[in-house]
């Protein structure tokens, strides 16, 4: 037995109150955050530096006390260990520039500088020693394909057509590109799970915009292969998969990737995913982002169902989807009471 109830509930135990923590806990929604990002420069100055990363981390758990903390940065810090320029421009979102052709992409560096990484474990170092024993640290990866349609594209696309279209047309260049980010990738998860990091999520965002063979090929073998190689290095590696968007295919992506919970949008339908999903691993979520926005009857109606539709089994509390920023804080205490009494 742990003293931290998500490692409980990720070896299949189910918990009496479920544990709970929010995707994007840390973030523009809190004025400490949005006082520290001022005062850090960029945002990847803050990814960058262990002190900032930590303390930000820190902030949603010394305020609410989630059951997990999830580790401050992002996911393009991987293209940007590639080489890649990254940036994030304040109500812009990311940019980065494009790999829109065969040649760049196979021009693509084929490993990382290590360095790039080095503040990061260090934050997770630094978040470990000051965490209750309760409290989890979650570190966290983007899947490739998700990382793929950003380095594609340069930026965030409402379809995700500039990195469909690649694949389609250059199906080497791009599985070149998608190789190289599961290896990448794979490592980065073994170092943080070696510096601390209780457990990991793989963020496949996009994973919904896929026909099944176009699935099958970016999303769950890319995917089970780094969850392959997590488990060869650390044998015991908790992993976390947010195949977003999946919806039926969340039983294939389970039947071929072992990871030992699915985090699950809103819009996933209950009963499948109790028959399908919570009957082999632990699932989390599914809060909309919105009901948390609206607050009020529709969020404890929303918080209810989720415990009604999922809570006895093993059941972490969270998001479909990140925590929007105009979000007011009173919203977060409201689910927080509804769900610990
Ligand atoms: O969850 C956490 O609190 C940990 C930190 C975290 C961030 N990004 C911080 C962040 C995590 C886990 C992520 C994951 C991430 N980043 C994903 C996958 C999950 C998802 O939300 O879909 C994706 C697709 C990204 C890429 C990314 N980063 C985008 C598209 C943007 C711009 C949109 C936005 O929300 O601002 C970012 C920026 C970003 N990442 C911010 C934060 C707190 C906001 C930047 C700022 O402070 O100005």
């Amino acid at each position: 037995m742990t003293a931290k109830p998500i490692l409980n509930v990720l070896s299949g135990r189910p918990q009496a109150v479920p544990p709970v923590w929010f995707m994007r806990q840390a973030g523009r929604y809190l004025p400490e955050y949005r006082a520290l990002r001022e005062r850090a420069g960029s945002f990847l100055d803050l990814c960058f530096t262990p002190e900032l990363a930590a303390e930000v981390t820190l902030q949603p758990i010394r305020r609410f006390g989630f059951d997990a903390a999830i580790l401050f940065s992002d996911i393009l810090v991987v293209p940007h260990a590639l080489g890649r320029s990254v940036r994030f421009e304040a109500g812009e979102g990311p940019r980065l520039e494009p790999l829109d052709d065969a040649m760049k992409l196979n021009a693509l560096a084929a490993t990382e500088d290590g360095r790039v990484f080095a503040p990061v474990y260090e934050a997770v170092r630094q978040v470990k020693r000051a965490l209750p024993d309760n409290v989890a640290l979650l570190g966290f990866c983007g899947a490739p394909w998700t990382v793929a349609t950003y380095m594609v594209a340069g930026h965030g696309t409402p379809d995700q057509a500039p990195a469909r279209l690649m694949a389609y047309r250059e199906p080497q260049a791009f599985a070149r590109m998608i190789d190289i980010l599961v290896e990448v990738s794979s490592r980065y998860l073994v170092a943080q799970l070696r510096a601390g990091a209780d457990a990991v999520q793989i963020f496949d965002t996009w994973a919904g915009v896929l026909p099944t063979g176009e699935f099958e090929r970016w999303c769950v073998a890319p995917v089970r292969r780094m969850v392959e190689n997590v488990r060869r290095a650390v044998p015991e590696a908790k992993i976390i998969g947010f195949p977003r968007g999946a919806g039926a295919a969340l039983t294939r992506y389970l039947d071929a990737v072992p990871v030992d919970a699915v985090s699950i949008d809103w819009m996933a339908e209950p009963s499948f995913v109790r028959a399908h999903v919570q009957s082999r691993v632990a699932v989390q979520g599914n809060l909309d982002p919105l009901a948390l926005l609206a607050g009020g009857a529709a969020l404890d109606r929303a918080v209810d169902d989720i415990l009604a539709n999922f809570g006895q089994g093993p059941l972490i509390f969270n998001l479909g989807h990140g925590i929007l920023p105009p979000t007011p804080i009173a919203h977060v205490e409201q689910v927080l009471r509804r769900i610990r009494g």
